[in-house]
Parts: structure tokens; C-alpha cells; sequence
């Protein structure tokens, strides 16, 4: 985990929901880094996708301010630093074929076109999906537009990367490219920020895990959380992420709790 510099992404006081007097998230603050992969856990409906598009300036808060490396969220020039995988792949393919979908941002933003298909043709080959390029993305397999959708965003080369269930329903092979691309993008100094509920994922690669619950973050790194364990259960050996959820028995109170106390933990504590 990087703790140098100036954040990457900040959210202070945020306060935002749908419905007038029913706030999803309240009072949350956040920072991250670059180099940092963060995975943001939470219940259904805890406001993990709502935070994402908070953090992307899709969304105005109602109060409190978002920044993206110091500017404002949403500001075209935030914009330009921010990459949004949305849930679902369809809400952000529209382009005739694969090769326009992924060059579309770089055609957009005023590139040469023969630069922008080259770009394409290179994020589609490090992905894999060369032999689609040429495809319509509306009649792609899930996984195969979920792909698509992800070049269309690594294209334009975000220094943040919002991820919204990256890996749900997609195959290994699908899965492990996802993963190489996101560790890629941490170890070039970019900052994901992945919300999920796969503790898989979570484990494999995220270096710090958030715990959203009542509309505010609990953070702690994901190494130091499975070494602390659970809050009045004595981990002889690190404990995993899968057996503190399960001992928690779904209530995310007590992972909230246990990541709390690992954030809190003296850092001779942490080194485990
Ligand atoms: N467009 C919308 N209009 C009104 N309410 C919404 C809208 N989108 C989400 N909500 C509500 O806001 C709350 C947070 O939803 P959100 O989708 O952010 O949760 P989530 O943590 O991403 O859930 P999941 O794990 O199911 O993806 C929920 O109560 C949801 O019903
Ligand atoms: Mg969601």
C-alpha cells in the first residue's frame, strides 16, 4: 500500500441519497493513493454502486466535497482521470463494433483516428480480445462485453479505476485477465476502487478493504484485518476474510468491527 503523497481520490463529509430526508451515504469521509487497490464490501443495497458514481462526479452529493488528484469530482478535468466500470456492461457499450467501442473515448477527447484504433488494437490484444474487435459488443457473450467495456476504460489511461462487480459472471480466464489488469494498473501507480461481494477478489487483490455500512466507510489494510481477526477471538494464525464473514455470520456489524479494531492496531500489532 502506498501512504505517500497527496491522495489520489478524497471524499470528506459526504452526504448524498435518492430521496429527500433518506440518505444513503452520511457523513463519509475517504482517501486513497495510488498503488492502492481498494475493495469496498458492504450488504446489498449499502450504497456501494452509489458511492462509485459519488467518487466518479456522476452523482452531486448533497453535501461535502469529492476531489480527483485536487480537482472536483465531475470538473472535466476529473473526469479525464476517472474510469467507471458500471455493474453492468450494457450501460456503457453503444458503438457499431468492438474497435469503435474502444477507441471511442480517445476519437471523443479529439485523437487521430489512426492513433485511436492503434490504441485499441493494443489494449484489445494485452485483454485478449483481438478477434472481437471487428464484432458488434451488443452481441458479445457477458464476459466478452464486460471485457470490452474494461478496454474502452484502459484506453484512455485513468489514473483511477472505479470497478463495480468486476468479476461477476465471469469465467477463470475472463476473471484472471480482469485481475492482471487491475494489479497492472496498482503497480503503474494508478488507484482502484472495487466494490464487490466477492471475497475471493477481495483477498487476491485488494491491499486495503472497506467496510461500507450505515452510508460511512470502515477501513483497514487487508493484511492487518486478517491478522487482527475478530474482536474477542483469539486468531492463532491469520484468520481469513472467508472465515471472519462466515463467523460473523453475515452481519456486517462485526466485520465492520473487526476492521475498525485492525485499523486501530498498534503497528508493532499489525506487523504480525
Ligand atoms: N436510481 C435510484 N433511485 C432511487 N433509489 C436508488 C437508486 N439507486 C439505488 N437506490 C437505493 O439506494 C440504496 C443503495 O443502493 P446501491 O445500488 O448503491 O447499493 P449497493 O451496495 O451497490 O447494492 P448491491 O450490493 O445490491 O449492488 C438502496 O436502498 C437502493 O434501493
Ligand atoms: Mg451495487
Amino acid at each position: 500500500m502506498s501512504g505517500d503523497g497527496e491522495p489520489l481520490l478524497e471524499a470528506r463529509g459526504v452526504w448524498f441519497g435518492y430521496t429527500r430526508g433518506e440518505p444513503v451515504i452520511r457523513g463519509l469521509d475517504f482517501e486513497a493513493r495510488g498503488g492502492e487497490v481498494v475493495a469496498v464490501l458492504g450488504p446489498m443495497g449499502s450504497g456501494k454502486t452509489t458511492l462509485l458514481m459519488l467518487l466518479a462526479g456522476l452523482l452531486p452529493p448533497w453535501r461535502g466535497a469529492v476531489r480527483v488528484a485536487g480537482r472536483p469530482a465531475g470538473s472535466p478535468e476529473a473526469r479525464r482521470l476517472v474510469g467507471i466500470l458500471f455493474q453492468s456492461p450494457d450501460d456503457q457499450l453503444f458503438n457499431p463494433t468492438v474497435e469503435e467501442e474502444i477507441a471511442y473515448a480517445l476519437l471523443t477527447a479529439g485523437a487521430p483516428r489512426e492513433e485511436a484504433v492503434e490504441a485499441a488494437r493494443r489494449v484489445a490484444r494485452s485483454l485478449g480480445i483481438e478477434g472481437l474487435l471487428h464484432r458488434r459488443p451488443r452481441r458479445l457473450s457477458y464476459g466478452q462485453r464486460k471485457l470490452v467495456a474494461l478496454a474502452s476504460i484502459l484506453v484512455y489511461e485513468p489514473r483511477v479505476l472505479l470497478l463495480d462487480e468486476p468479476l461477476s459472471n465471469l469465467d477463470a480466464g475472463a476473471a484472471e485477465k480482469m485481475l492482471w489488469a487491475v494489479r497492472r494498473h496498482a503497480a503503474r501507480g494508478g488507484l482502484a476502487v472495487i466494490a464487490t461481494h466477492d471475497v475471493d477478489l477481495v483477498l487476491e487483490a485488494s491491499t486495503r478493504t472497506c467496510i461500507l455500512v450505515d452510508g460511512r466507510l470502515a477501513c483497514s489494510g487487508t493484511r492487518e484485518l486478517l491478522r487482527a481477526g475478530l474482536p474477542g477471538v483469539p486468531a492463532r494464525r491469520p484468520l481469513s476474510l472467508r472465515a471472519l464473514a462466515s463467523l460473523c455470520r453475515g452481519d456486517w456489524r462485526c466485520v465492520e468491527e473487526a476492521v475498525t479494531r485492525a485499523a486501530s492496531a498498534p503497528p508493532r500489532a499489525r506487523q504480525g
